[in-house]
């Protein structure tokens, strides 16, 4: 059976290493695999936080041109606005309607956001309903998502089969999330050692250069020990960055260097040089792509506008079979 790929990202900001290796890289990866693929803008979901319009817009521009630039193929892979496909925000009332309290009391990142202080809006306690509406819109079978999003895939599986016992009827396909085979990009640390995310302000954005890449880079904590003193490089935050981007080889010497010690061994600056090179070297391409797509808008909005009708068409006869499921039609 061939597979159906879905997944998407919030643009509540531009978009950082976390971002890349835990979900754009696989979403990149699995356009090589046979099947049909759909990845989209979730600006729906960002309006569970997001009150400024322009900044809104922008964001929604940015995470299009980022995908683009890294290498998404939107003529083969449907790329989109989830606002421009009405039949999910049609579909989550259905799923809201089979689903029980307390699996929405039950997530994760809903509960996090209360403990760290997020005044909820009911748009956030049924934020799982809506991503369940875009996993099931589609007929998904694999969701290349990273880790803390996996509670979530697991939401749209209940949510389904709860439809399917409420009504009687197999309306839905049964998706599989799936998270970053390599554990280092699972969950990519940001520059003070916790989880890399926009809501920690401890992000290094993909396509940040020169001065500003340094600055950044400068900012990941380190100790004040001298280069000459031996280190254990699993203890060095500096090398779960160098990790990311490294050959193997080159990998291995600079730890070793770091483990030895004594004269001439390299210290935290050389190992943050590094970073700053290897990021510029890894993103380089792609940042000159990008350059151009910022400067050809319509030619983004083309490929926004033909990847929604893709998926319109495709949520529209899963929205009339649940439809038609639950005596509605
Ligand atoms: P943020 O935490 O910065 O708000 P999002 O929640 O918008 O990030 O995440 C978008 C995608 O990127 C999700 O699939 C998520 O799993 C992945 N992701 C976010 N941060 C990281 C991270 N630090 N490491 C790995 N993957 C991440
Ligand atoms: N919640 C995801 C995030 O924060 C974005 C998202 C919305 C999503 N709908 C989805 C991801 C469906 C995978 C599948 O990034």
């Amino acid at each position: 059976m061939k597979n159906t790929f879905l997944s998407g990202i919030q643009p509540s900001g531009r978009a950082h290493l976390g971002n890349y290796f835990g979900a754009i890289r696989q979403h990149l990866a699995s356009q090589e695999e046979e099947g049909e693929h759909f990845y989209f803008i979730a600006d729906l979901h960002a309006l569970t936080t997001s009150r400024d319009r322009d900044e809104l817009r922008e964001n929604v521009l940015d995470i299009a041109v980022t995908y683009l630039a890294l290498g998404l193929d939107a003529e083969r892979v449907a790329l989109f606005r989830q606002s421009d496909v009405p039949e999910v925000t049609e579909l989550a009332w259905l799923l809201a309607c089979a689903t029980g309290m307390g699996l929405l009391e039950r997530a994760h990142s809903y509960k996090d956001k209360v403990a760290k202080g997020v005044k909820p809006n009911v748009g956030l306690f049924t934020y799982p309903v809506l991503m369940a509406a875009d996993i099931l819109a589609y007929d998904s079978t694999v969701v290349p998502v990273g880790q803390d999003q996996q509670q979530h895939v697991e939401m749209a599986q209940d949510m389904a089969q709860s439809f399917h016992a409420c009504f009687g009827e197999k309306v839905f396909v049964r998706p599989e999330g799936r998270l970053p085979a390599d554990e280092r990009f699972a969950r990519v640390v940001g520059v003070d050692g916790e989880k890399m995310s926009k809501s920690y302000g401890n992000t290094i954005w993909v396509f940040e250069t020169g001065k500003r890449l340094k600055k950044v880079v400068g900012g990941i904590t380190t100790d004040s020990r001298a280069p000459e003193e031996p280190k254990d490089p699993a203890e060095l935050l500096p090398f779960r960055f160098l990790e990311l981007f490294l050959a193997p080889d080159e990998l291995a010497d600079w730890k070793a260097r770091v483990v030895r010690g004594g004269e001439g061994a390299p210290g935290y600056g050389h190992l943050k040089q590094r970073i700053c090179e290897a990021m510029d070297e890894a993103f380089a391409p792609a940042r000159a792509r990008r350059e151009e797509l910022l400067a050809d808008r319509a030619e983004v909005d083309r490929l926004l506008t033909r990847g929604a009708s893709v998926a319109r068409e495709r949520a529209r006869r899963t929205l009339d079979r649940a439809y038609r499921a639950c005596g509605i039609r």
